[in-house]
């Protein structure tokens, strides 16, 4: 009789147990109510900019992330390293990227700023830092519908200071202009899971541990075939409203590997002090005032054939 109890307390126990697991995994398992996945094709665009990539390809698309009220600092772009130029032969071209806001005033403001200078990519979402995601996929959709030919693509934003010429002549040395992906590397980032950060990210948005290697969204820079690569798997990779790990998630998915421009840093997310030397080896730098900007572009251009003191 005691042996019969024990046996079945043992019993109980085991498939106590094996609930217990299953239920464990089951809560464990990822997305288990199904991941919120990104619609492509989702809306027409509000605004097209004035560029036929068809005639004319552009060696380098700058697509440049911005809010609505940032007038100013797109106004400074335009001055400086987004003109319109040749750099050795090749053509580059600076595009800007715009959500939508409720305000009426804002919205007239933005469709006559895009009438007047014909380089504002817009569609039909909210213009607010966590739709930065759709902002970026909005970039890549327009790349693979209207201008496939751009050689290279650059994803940036408007407190960037981005020295074309050095981007253009690195590029040109890399001498690689398919799967190629590069910016300020990020191999080993893992979630923040902090609440009251600004990059908060839930287990429920991201159950895993670590990202997949990303570079900052601040500035990375792509061959052309990659915009429409990442658009065309962006409807099979969970949405994350960080839209620099969502396209690494879409690159480590294509098998893309990202590399570096060059042997030395020339992307500074966190800033750096402004020499005129300095600035000309580099890429892109964070942190830069509109004000700031047009100084600063003004003594690295007038000083391009100028030689400075090797370090
Ligand atoms: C992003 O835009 C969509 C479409 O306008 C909107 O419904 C959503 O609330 C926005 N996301 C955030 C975080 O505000
Ligand atoms: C660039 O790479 C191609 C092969 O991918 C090669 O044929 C060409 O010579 C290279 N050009 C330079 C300037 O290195
Ligand atoms: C998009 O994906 C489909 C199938 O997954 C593939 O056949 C097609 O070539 C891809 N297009 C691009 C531009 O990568």
């Amino acid at each position: 009789m005691a042996y019969m109890k024990v046996r079945l307390l043992c019993i109980s126990l085991v498939i106590l147990g094996a609930l217990c697991l299953y239920f464990s995994t089951y809560n464990l398992t990822p997305f288990k109510e199904g991941p919120f996945v990104f619609k492509k094709n989702h809306g027409n665009f509000l605004q097209l900019p004035d560029i036929d990539c068809g005639q004319n390809p552009p060696f380098l698309v700058l697509l440049v992330t911005s809010s609505q009220e940032q007038t100013v600092a797109r106004m400074a772009i335009r001055h400086t390293w987004g003109q319109e130029k040749i750099v050795r032969g090749k053509r580059i071209k600076t595009l800007f990227l715009l959500g939508t806001t409720p305000s009426k005033d804002v919205s007239r403001a933005v469709a006559q700023e895009s009438q007047q200078h014909r380089d504002i990519i817009q569609k039909d979402f909210l213009d607010v830092y966590f739709n930065l995601t759709l902002k970026t996929l909005m970039g890549l959709e327009w790349v693979y519908h209207f201008c496939p030919q751009a050689a290279f693509v650059m994803k940036t934003d408007s407190d960037m200071f981005v020295n074309v010429y050095y981007l253009t002549e690195l590029l040109l040395k890399k001498n690689k202009t398919s799967r190629f992906f590069t910016g300020f590397l990020k191999r080993n980032d893992s979630p923040i899971r902090q609440k009251y950060s600004k990059w908060f990210v839930s287990k429920y948005e991201y159950p895993w541990d670590k990202y997949p290697p990303f570079c900052s969204g601040t500035g990375y820079v792509f061959s052309g075939d990659v915009a429409s690569q990442v658009y065309n798997v962006s409807d099979s990779v969970p949405f994350l409203k960080l839209e620099d790990v969502f396209v690494g998630l879409c690159l480590a998915k294509l098998k893309i590997r990202l590399e570096e421009l060059h042997s030395e840093q020339t992307f500074f997310p966190g800033g750096l002090r402004f020499s005129t030397c300095r600035f000309k080896k580099i890429v892109a730098c964070h942190f830069i005032k509109p004000q700031d900007m047009l100084i600063y572009w003004h003594a690295v251009e007038s000083s391009l054939e100028e030689e400075c003191p090797a370090v």
